[in-house]
This record gives C-alpha cells, structure tokens and sequence, in this order.
C-alpha cells in the first residue's frame, strides 16, 4: 500500500504536539488505545468488559456523583427555549453567573471579586487550568508544581512553559513545606500550583502550609494558582482553608473552581477562575480567540446551583455520603498486608501504596480490573508511581472496597519495608 505523504507543514505543526503527547505518554504505558491519560485508558478498558457483560465498578475517574442535583435540571430546563434563542454569551460568562460566583466568595470567603472584571468562566476547571498558562507564561517561564497532584504539568506545557515538579514526601504525610519549594525558585519562576483539597493524595492543606506558600509567593514574586475543585470537602470536622483567605496574596492568586465534583455537574463541563483584573482580562483574551464562550444555557442553569441554602445542603450531604465511603474504605483496606493507605483527609479519593505487591501501578491496575471487576487509577497518571487512586463516590462504592481486597489478599508481598 502507498504510504501517505506528510508535508513539512503538517510535520512541523506536530512538534509541540508531539512534546505534550511524550509527555502525557510518561502517564502510562500507552498500550494499544493511543490514550495518553492512565485513568482513561483503565476506564476505557472496563467499558471494553461492561460492553461485553462483565459487571465493572468504576472507581478510576473522580466523580462524586452523576446526579446533576434537580435544581439545576430544573433551571436548565425551565430555561432551555428562551436561552436557546439568545445570542452567545459574554466571553467572561453571562452577567447572572459572574454575579451568583461574586455572591458566593464573598459568603464563604470574604473575598471581594467584582463579577465586572475579575471572574471568568470556563468550560471546566481544566480549561481555566490552561487558559491561565496561557496568559500569563512567555515560553520557558517555569513553574513550580507540588506533586503527586492532578496534571498541571501539561497546561504548562502547552503553554509552552516549564514545569518543575516538587515531590512531596509520602512519610510526611505529603505536607507543603514552602522552604522546599524556595530552593527550585529561579529567575525564570512564575507561578506555583497548589491543588488543595489534593488530588490524589486526599489531604486538605492546614493554614501553616498554604500561609507558608504565600509568604514565599510574596518573598519571590510569584503567581498562585489554587485549585480548589474540591473546596469544603473535608472530613472529621477539620477546616477547608482557601488560599483567598490570605488576603495578602489576592493580587497575585488566581482560584479555580469546578462545577463538575462538589455539584455533580460533570457534563455541564463549567468552571470558573477569580483572580486580578489583568490576568482575567489575559484569560479572557485567550478565551475569546479560542473558543468565544460557553453554552449560555448551561450557565444559566449552574446560577441556581450557587443559591447558598441549597449549597449549604447539598455540601453537607456529600460530606456525609464520602465520610461512609471513606470510613468503610480505610478500615476494610487497612487490614491487608502490605497495603498502606493514606486516610483522606478531604475529597473523595482514597490513594493508596502498593508498591509492596512489586507491580507497576497501571499493572495493578489492570490486575484489579481483571480480577475484582473493578477499575480505579494508576498513581502514575498523578506522578505517584507505585500507588492506586480509588474514587468513592459510586453507589456500590463497599462492593467495590470489598472485592479489590479479595482481590488484593490473594497477592503475595514482593517486597517488605
Ligand atoms: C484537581 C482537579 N483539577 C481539575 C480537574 C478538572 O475538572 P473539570 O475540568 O471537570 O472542572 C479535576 C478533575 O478530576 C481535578 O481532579
């Protein structure tokens, strides 16, 4: 067969292209999916048996929970003819979103962010991840990103930045120690990730460590970027601190918010980033000549899921459902040879070691697809090699507990601490 020709144009277009696939390629193993992204690529493959009858419990993607609360269905609905023949949205959200987000960091935060000019929305808290690199980065500018955590890395990237990773100790309980981060801080550092409540590592950062963050931010001149997609997730009665709470670093702190975990709003894919005027003006930029906005339907639809009663509700709710998954998952995977679990402090992910078992994570992964019907995440894809992420928000979460540690106790212990 005639090979196809690939232009020089075409070849050259591929070259960041091709950095940011090696580089989402570290994640995993690639197999023959083509997937970059571990998690996807273990969620793919228990599609593949459902698809095929198998009973799969999916516990590899986070989510908390798939039912869009009613409310939000409801305006969505109610208003689905009128905004339909509206024209599109405002490219920083529609002016009733930008307001309902204003009210609600002011509730819970006492943050001042004037909807005018300081909120911006997204499609997805990930899309607020990239647009702010892309904004704010000129190729080679670094930034400083603590992990394990989500994959920040690659927005930057894509942005042409460079991404300098700061591994956090699993001994010490992966805490935030600003002292650490100082010493990667170069001429060329502009910005420092804080992902808290943390995936994957289910901590919730105490006001020492995000305060010793922002003193270094403020000592080195550097942005801050929180994510806060789990925001107020967190068990046992201990504090969700926002990195807002330190006024100090508000003009230089960039919070980015989901709609997709705390409101089970996964397919409204909307998110939301509030931070100075110039650099969501930047975002704006990037937005407008990218993609021009979001659905303004759905906006309108997520106004009533900030109305703060029912927030107030609904949070308490999905703390009490995780706190049961949690409890039921430390104490059911605790007694297993070998496997040390990180309690989670906050969100609704459970990481655990199983480095001891002498299996690659995506391989024990596999291993717990194929013999519990199971599927969860590869540390891996969250930097933490040697390590699984178990999501708890499924319905069946305690089958699903129960049957990765049958079929964990079945393994024989390679390798002893
Ligand atoms: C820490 C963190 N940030 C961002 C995202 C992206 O979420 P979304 O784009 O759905 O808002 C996720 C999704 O799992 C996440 O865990």
């Amino acid at each position: 067969m005639q090979q196809q020709k690939v232009s020089d144009a075409t070849q050259k277009s591929k070259l960041l292209a091709r950095q940011v696939e090696e580089l989402a390629k570290q994640y995993e193993t690639m197999d023959r999916t083509g997937e970059p992204f571990g998690t996807i690529v273990i969620a793919g493959m228990g599609q593949s048996l459902a698809s095929k009858g198998r009973d799969i419990i999916f516990c590899a993607e986070s989510i908390i929970s798939m039912r869009v609360p009613d409310v939000v269905l409801d305006a969505t609905e109610k208003n689905l003819r009128e905004m339909a023949l509206h024209r599109e949205a405002p490219f920083l959200g529609i002016p009733e979103l930008r307001q309902a987000i204003a009210q609600r960091v002011k509730n819970l935060y006492g943050q001042s962010a004037n909807p005018e000019n300081e909120i911006i929305v997204t499609s997805g808290s990930m899309q607020a991840e990239y647009y702010l690199m892309a904004a704010t980065l000129n190729p080679g500018d670094e930034v400083i990103v603590p992990v394990p955590t989500f994959f920040f890395d690659i927005p930057v990237k894509l942005a042409r930045g460079k991404a300098i990773l700061a591994r956090l100790d699993p001994k010490k309980n992966f805490i935030h120690d600003s002292s650490d981060f100082e010493k990667l801080v170069t001429e060329k550092t502009k910005m420092i990730t804080v992902c808290n409540p943390n995936n994957p590592t289910g901590r919730v950062l105490g006001e020492e460590e995000l305060g010793g963050i922002a003193e270094l931010a403020i000592k080195r001149d550097l942005l801050i970027m929180h994510d806060q997609v789990y925001e107020g997730i967190a068990y046992d009665g201990r504090k969700y601190v926002p990195m807002a709470s330190f006024k100090e670093v508000r003009d230089r702190l960039i919070s980015i918010t989901s709609f997709s975990k705390v409101f089970n709003m996964m397919n409204y894919r909307l998110g939301y980033a509030v931070g100075p005027k110039e650099i969501i003006r930047g975002m704006e930029m990037v937005h407008s000549f990218s993609s021009m906005g979001i659905p303004s339907l759905l906006q309108k639809g997520a106004v009533a899921a900030l109305d703060p009663e029912f927030e107030r509700r609904h949070l308490a709710e999905t703390i009490a459902k995780l706190t049961k998954a949690r409890d039921y998952g430390v104490a059911r995977l605790s007694e297993i040879d070998g496997l040390r679990i990180h309690k989670p402090e906050g969100t609704n992910l459970l990481l655990a070691d199983v480095s001891a078992f002498g299996m690659s994570s995506m391989n024990f992964c596999k291993y717990l697809l194929n013999e519990a019907g199971v599927a969860c995440a590869p540390g891996i894809a969250y930097h933490i090699e040697g390590h699984v992420r178990i999501s708890l928000g499924g319905d069946r979460i305690e089958e699903a507990i129960e049957r990765i540690a049958r079929a964990i106790e079945k393994l024989p212990i390679k390798k002893k601490e």
